[in-house]
């Protein structure tokens, strides 16, 4: 069993360049379908990124990577289900159902399972998409999916902007009949990229100034190249390792404008920033001072996604800081981890008080989540003496050369095998 084995407490130094976006990459895999030939660079080597690829070769599509860069071919065998197996190897697989009625008409997936951060249900993604005219029934806990007739354009309206639910509908309406308007659509940076993408493959897709987006079905797309923006989030997380770690790191190849909710933090928090369109140097001095409220929101607010591993530099703090979850139920499943180290922290419900500690100590601990993960490497990193991170398959999930990179800027970290 692979294992992260870190000694904490070395000065992070240097400069990092940043992997293409996770979240990016995932639904755009999905939306070659609709195309002949799709040429993606910039594409991280993450294991969700191989399990999209491993779906797409199932589905009939040739799938070649080099490098940075994915080319895919999409079949015509018109296989158009996903087994249960595929189905659980990448959390979020859901993103091909869209893709799949788009391409064939039809598709039968297996109802994707729990997860690590709470109930995740699909009810807002099924609802749109019969909306667009898919009849779907529930079979021996497959989800059996055909389209009567053909997809028709119409106004979808999202009781919540989720990013799964706007992909699935932007990916299914570009060649429905007529007109599509994705009202309270989710407006991440990963959707305006997808966007991007599907434009560029003949798609006509527009946001509206109030953020709807609308589109316009065409008969089919074409083949299309396109670069995938850089991950966010990896960018939150390394910058949170420094800010715990302590350091002066610069992180480049990024667009700080998609930091803009998260940067400000760290100010507050009493490190200095530098910020051009394209990096982020960021450098501590002395002890870290604590944030008075971090409440996770839908883009252009806080992600979720970067609140367990600011939440590692907060426990460190010269004071207590509160976080507010707003987006899933459970992403505080760090917390119990953190605790080992000597993390003193409060959990009610979604709001957490961190109480910062003046230092964290080194010990056998798990990873609990891909975020939670990364959360919990930031703490060893800080931490006084040796940490021993088991499940550490959540971090590759969504980290790229995860310890070459900590390397890279000071850590000492290794992978190692443990019997
Ligand atoms: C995506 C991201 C994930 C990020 C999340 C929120 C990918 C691959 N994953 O996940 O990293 O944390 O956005 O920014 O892009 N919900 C429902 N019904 C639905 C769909 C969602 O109730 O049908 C709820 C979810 O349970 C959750 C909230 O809506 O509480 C947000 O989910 P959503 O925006 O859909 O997140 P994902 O697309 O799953």
């Amino acid at each position: 069993m692979k294992k992260l084995l870190i000694q904490g407490q070395n000065r992070l130094e240097g400069t990092l360049p940043i992997h293409g976006a996770k979240n990016s990459v995932l639904p755009i895999l999905a939306a070659t379908l609709l195309t002949d030939q799709s040429v993606l660079h910039n594409c991280p080597r993450l294991s969700d990124v191989d399990a999209a690829c491993h779906i797409l070769r199932h589905l009939g599509s040739q799938v070649e990577r080099e490098g940075d860069c994915i080319l895919v071919r999409s079949g015509n065998r018109g296989d158009c289900c996903i087994p249960d197996g595929m189905m659980r190897m990448m959390r979020s697989s859901i993103v091909f159902l869209g893709a799949i009625v788009g391409r064939w008409g039809r598709a039968r997936i297996s109802l994707p399972g729990g997860c690590e951060l709470g109930p995740r249900p699909i009810d807002l993604h099924l609802a749109a998409l019969e909306k667009l005219g898919v009849r779907i029934r529930e079979d021996h806990g497959d989800l059996d999916c055909q389209v009567e007739d053909q997809l028709r354009g119409t106004m979808i309206s999202l009781p919540f902007p989720s990013v799964g639910a706007t992909e699935n509908v932007m990916i299914a309406a570009c060649t429905a009949q007529g007109e599509t308007v994705i009202k309270n659509a989710a407006r991440e940076p990963e959707i305006a990229d997808l966007a991007a993408y599907l434009r560029g493959c003949g798609a006509q897709i527009q946001a509206a100034p109030n953020g709807d987006i609308h589109i316009q079905g065409v008969s089919r797309l074409h083949s299309g190249e396109h670069r995938v923006i850089s991950d966010r989030i990896a960018a939150a997380t390394y910058l949170s390792c420094t800010a715990a770690a302590g350091g002066d790191v610069t992180i480049t190849g990024i667009c700080s404008e998609h930091l803009s909710a998260v940067l400000p933090y760290f100010e507050e928090m009493g490190c200095r920033l530098w910020v051009t369109p394209g990096a982020v140097r960021l450098q501590t001095r002395g002890r870290l001072r604590p944030v008075r409220s971090v409440r996770t929101m839908p883009y252009p607010g806080f992600p979720t996604d970067a609140q367990s591993p600011l939440m590692t530099a907060a426990c460190l703090a010269d004071g207590t800081s509160m976080f507010v979850e707003n987006i899933f139920e459970s992403r505080y499943k760090q917390v119990p981890e953190l605790r080992r180290m000597g993390a003193d922290v409060e959990v009610e419900g979604r709001v957490a008080l961190v109480h910062g500690v003046p230092r964290l100590h080194g010990a056998a601990v798990c990873c609990t989540d891909l975020r939670g993960g990364a959360a919990i490497a930031a703490a060893a990193l800080a931490a006084e003496g040796e940490s021993l991170l088991s499940q550490i398959e959540h971090i590759d999930r969504g980290y790229e050369a995860f310890e070459e990179n900590l390397r890279r800027i000071g850590a000492d970290i290794q992978r190692v095998e443990e019997p």
